[in-house]
């Protein structure tokens, strides 16, 4: 049997910088799932497609093409063949990914695109409903979150970072306008499940946070 680990939680909590060393420390996978919604966003975008039609998000996704490899545990995504791991991290992208997963048919394909890559792997996943839906099994359920103004923060520097020309209440309205949509959808949203351990990184560095989630890990599973 296949292990996993669910890390949830809300936009900037740190949840793929986590589940990365997690899954290093275990020799797990680790699959970051909000990339997959951010591919369909991009397809839909450079199509010129509304991402908030559910008519075109409905025909898009029937033969969109989305993989992912894995080497080194360096996640790279595919779309339609092409590598978009870079292109995906814009701000349109991400309030694009927040729209288009609210859709049914857009979450039910890339679920079972996720099931079926934790089906025979030991997987480190992380999103907003791993632990609520795509792994309801999952050996380990943690609920990362952090302060809102941190989570702006540490997002706007890893985009300034970057090179992109965004001011700090731009990040953060975004980001509270991404969270506000992924708790509030009605299929799967983000929610925190009375199996899942909250850890609230606000005042943790990442190394704190890693060696929490390892001790249980060690301890519970
Ligand atoms: O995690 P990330 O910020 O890259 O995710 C982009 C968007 O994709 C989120 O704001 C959310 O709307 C959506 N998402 C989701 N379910 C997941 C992962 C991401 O709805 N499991």
């Amino acid at each position: 049997m296949s292990k996993s680990i669910a890390i949830d939680g809300p936009a900037g909590a740190g949840k793929s910088t986590i589940a990365k060393k997690v899954s290093a420390n275990l020799g797990f996978i680790y699959l970051d799932t909000g990339a997959m919604y951010r591919a369909v966003a991009l397809k839909a975008i450079s199509s010129g497609m509304d991402t908030k039609s559910q008519a075109d998000l409905a025909k898009l996704i029937k033969d969109i093409d989305i993989s992912i490899s894995h080497e080194n545990n360096i996640q790279k995504i595919f779309l339609d063949g092409i590598d978009v791991s870079e292109s995906i991290r814009t701000p349109e992208v991400s309030s694009g990914a927040s729209a288009v997963a609210v859709f049914r048919e857009v979450r039910l394909k890339m679920v079972d695109l996720q099931r079926k890559i934790a089906s025979d792997r030991d997987v480190v996943m992380d999103g907003r409903d791993i632990g609520s839906y795509v792994l309801p099994n999952a050996d380990l359920k943690i609920f990362l979150t952090a302060a809102a103004d941190e989570r702006a923060r540490r997002r706007f520097e890893e985009l300034m970072q970057k090179g992109q020309k965004v001011s700090f209440d731009e990040v953060k309205s975004d980001m509270a306008a991404r969270d506000s949509n992924d708790s509030s959808r009605s299929f799967a949203p983000l929610v925190r499940t009375s199996d899942a351990i909250e850890v609230d990184s606000t005042s943790m560095t990442i190394d704190e946070v890693v060696d929490r989630i390892m001790y249980f890990y060690n301890n519970y599973c």
